[in-house]
């Protein structure tokens, strides 16, 4: 799978990519990441990318011609969603990480100060995602988010050992309390049914402990 990611701080990206699984992924050559620095597309004298929003508001806005330069070099390629970082977009979970997994490539966008111009949103991207319901200052965090999520769901990127530890939010519930040696750490105690070596009783245990998380927690993932 290739992410293209377009951004004006691509630097923002090289620990990330340095490290884990994503980059474990990338030396398999099962990920790939490209990042552009749309402010090189910028047919401006000084390569400025932003300017004062129409109307008089606060802040800058991205002009969209860098923009939409960038986006039609690496659309000539070949098709493939577009996909806009914004606290304006529809939440990312993982079900939405999901519905990204098939894809060979995707196109990342990260805006930066306030918002794009609009037109880009309206001639270009296919789709809107958010972390959350706050403001960042850019999108570049919620893009590797994205790709570290949409990676891990590739066959092959994790071994073994890592996709067997059911991770919240694959199933509808989240996760149990997990506990290693020592069976005692600063007076507390590992629960002694996961000593006790009875596979059933485990089972119901971690069914249980992720029951009653869920409620106390997220009582919403239970109802939707
Ligand atoms: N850019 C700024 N804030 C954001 C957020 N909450 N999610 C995604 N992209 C963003």
């Amino acid at each position: 799978m290739t992410f293209d990611v377009l951004s004006l701080f691509p630097d923002a990206f090289s620990g990330f990519l340095g490290s884990s699984i994503i980059a474990r992924a990338i030396s398999k050559e099962m990920v790939q990441v490209r990042l552009t620095d749309f402010r090189s597309f910028s047919t401006n004298k000084h390569h400025c990318v932003d300017d004062y929003p129409y109307g008089g508001f606060p802040g800058m806005v991205i002009q969209a011609q860098p923009v939409y330069d960038a986006l039609i070099t690496l659309l000539e390629d070949s098709p493939a969603p577009v996909i806009y970082f914004t606290p304006q977009g529809r939440k990312l979970n993982q079900k939405v990480l999901q519905s990204y997994a098939g894809y060979d490539r995707v196109i990342l966008l990260c805006g930066h100060y306030k918002e794009i111009d609009q037109r880009i949103r309206d001639l270009c991207v296919s789709d809107e995602l958010s972390l959350g319901d706050y403001v960042l200052s850019g999108g570049e965090l919620a893009a590797m988010a994205f790709m570290d999520g949409v990676s891990r769901l590739i066959p092959g990127v994790l071994g073994d050992i890592e996709s067997a530890t059911s991770d919240s939010f694959s199933t509808p519930k989240l996760g149990f309390p997990c506990y290693s040696r020592p069976e005692s750490f600063m007076g507390l105690s590992a629960p002694e049914v996961l000593l006790s070596g009875n596979h059933k009783a485990i089972a119901r245990w971690a069914e249980e402990e992720a029951e009653a998380l869920t409620k106390a927690r997220r009582p919403d993932l239970l109802t939707d």
